[in-house]
């Protein structure tokens, strides 16, 4: 069984996360290689091959922060790759990522104070574009 990870409150999260870094930056950034970087590009920059191909306009996905004043909207990063609060554009033109999604969950706060088990795939991805944000 996976040890869950219970954190106290949102920036505790955070924290709590950090401390497994190396992993989930390791597997994030695999899984962003090969469910990702198709759209975004190998660099996160934009412009992939299937992007270019769809004739898709994909973000440059390390400037998330910047764009956003500074701080990076990690929940909102999460909701935007499991489709949770994914607009039409993303929805249609983004593939599922059930294998992702269906794996082992981790407890985690959210800004609103709910606990809730979320796929650990989707919180290392989101570390992940966390850690290369320019
Ligand atoms: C088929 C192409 C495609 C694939 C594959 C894809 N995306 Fe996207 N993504 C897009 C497009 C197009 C947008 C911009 C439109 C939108 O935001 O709805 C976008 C937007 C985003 C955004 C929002 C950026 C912002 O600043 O709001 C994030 C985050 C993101 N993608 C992450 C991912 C991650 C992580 C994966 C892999 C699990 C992924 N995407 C796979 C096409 C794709």
């Amino acid at each position: 069984m996976r040890p869950f990870m219970i954190a106290a409150g949102t920036a505790l999260t955070l924290v709590t996360l950090a401390a497994c870094e190396p992993q989930d930056e390791l597997s994030g950034r695999a899984d962003f290689r090969d469910y990702c970087a198709g759209c975004h590009g190998a660099d996160a920059t934009g412009g992939g091959p299937v992007a270019r191909a769809l004739g898709l306009q994909t973000p440059d996905l390390t400037l998330i922060a910047r764009r956003e004043g500074g701080a990076f909207p990690f929940t909102r990063v999460m909701s935007v790759i499991d489709g949770y609060t994914r607009k039409d554009q993303h929805g249609s033109k983004m593939p599922a990522f059930g294998p992702l999604l269906d794996g082992p969950k981790v407890m985690l706060e959210y800004e609103n104070g709910a606990v809730t088990p979320t796929p650990a795939a989707l919180v290392a991805l989101a570390r992940y574009l966390e850690s290369i944000q320019r």
